[in-house]
C-alpha cells in the first residue's frame, strides 16, 4: 500500500471564494471537486470549466468526483480541463474498459467509483485498468452525512482483490470521513481519504488535514 493520502473536497467550502478556499489547505495530497449534474444524483454543482479554473488557481492535483450520467461522453473532457484522477461512476458507465482507457489516455489517472450498494465482485476483472478505485461511504450526493459502517466489509473485499492484482492501486473511500471514522476505513485497508465537512466545518482546515492524516496512521 503506498502512503496515506488526504483528498479534502470542497463541497461544502464556500463557493463563491473557491481560490482562496483551496489556498486553506495547503498541506493536503490532492483536491476532491465533486462534480454532480442532478440526475445521476439529486444535486447540482459545476461543470468542465470550472473545474479548468480550479485547476489554474491551486497547486494542489485536483481528483473529479463524477456523480454524473454518461460519463462515457463526459469524463475525458475533466482530463483536459486539468483534473490529474478523473473518477467515473460504474453505475453510470456504458463501456467502462473503455472509458478507462480513455481518461488515461488523456494523461490522467482512471478512477472507478461505487454507491454503498454496488458490489466490487463482479468488476474485480477491471481492476487493472484503473489507477484507483473510489468506495462511497455515504449515498452520494451530498456532504455532511453520517458514514455507513455497513461499507467496511467492501472496503475489505476490494483491499484483497486489489492485492491479488499485484498493482499499485489505490482505495479511496468518500463520505463521513472524519477523526472519529477514518481509523476505521485506513485499518479495513483504505489508503487515500475524502473529507469535505470534517476539514471545512474545522476552525483550521489544515491542522485537520493534518490530524486526519495521523489518525488513519493510528
Ligand atoms: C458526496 C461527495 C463527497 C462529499 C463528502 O456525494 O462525493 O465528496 O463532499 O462530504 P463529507 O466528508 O462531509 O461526507
Ligand atoms: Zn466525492
Amino acid at each position: 500500500m503506498g502512503h496515506l493520502q488526504i483528498t479534502p473536497s470542497i463541497l461544502n467550502a464556500d463557493f463563491a471564494s473557491l481560490g482562496a478556499e483551496m489556498a486553506r489547505i495547503g498541506s493536503a495530497d490532492w483536491v476532491h471537486v465533486d462534480v454532480m449534474d442532478n440526475h445521476f444524483v439529486p444535486n447540482l454543482t459545476f461543470g468542465p470549466t470550472m473545474v479548468e479554473a480550479l485547476s489554474r488557481s491551486t497547486e494542489l492535483p485536483l481528483d473529479a468526483h463524477l456523480m454524473i450520467e454518461d460519463p462515457d461522453r463526459w469524463a475525458p473532457g475533466y482530463a483536459e480541463a486539468g483534473a490529474r484522477s478523473v473518477t467515473f461512476h460504474v453505475e453510470a458507465a456504458k463501456a467502462p474498459v473503455r472509458l478507462a482507457r480513455e481518461i488515461r489516455a488523456q494523461g490522467a489517472r482512471a478512477s472507478m467509483a461505487l454507491k454503498p450498494a454496488t458490489p466490487i465482485e463482479p468488476y474485480a476483472d477491471l481492476l487493472p485498468e484503473l489507477d484507483m478505485v473510489l468506495l462511497m461511504t455515504v449515498e452520494p450526493g451530498f456532504g455532511g452525512q453520517k458514514f455507513l459502517d455497513l461499507c467496511l466489509p467492501k472496503i475489505r473485499r476490494t483491499r484483497e482483490l486489489i492485492a491479488r492484482t499485484g498493482g499499485d492501486i489505490w482505495l479511496q473511500v468518500d463520505g463521513g470521513v472524519s477523526l472519529d471514522t477514518i481509523g476505521r476505513c485506513a485499518e479495513a485497508g483504505a489508503d487515500v481519504f475524502v473529507a469535505g465537512s470534517a476539514v471545512y466545518s474545522a476552525d483550521d482546515p489544515d491542522a485537520m488535514v493534518t490530524a486526519l492524516r495521523e489518525a488513519a496512521a493510528r
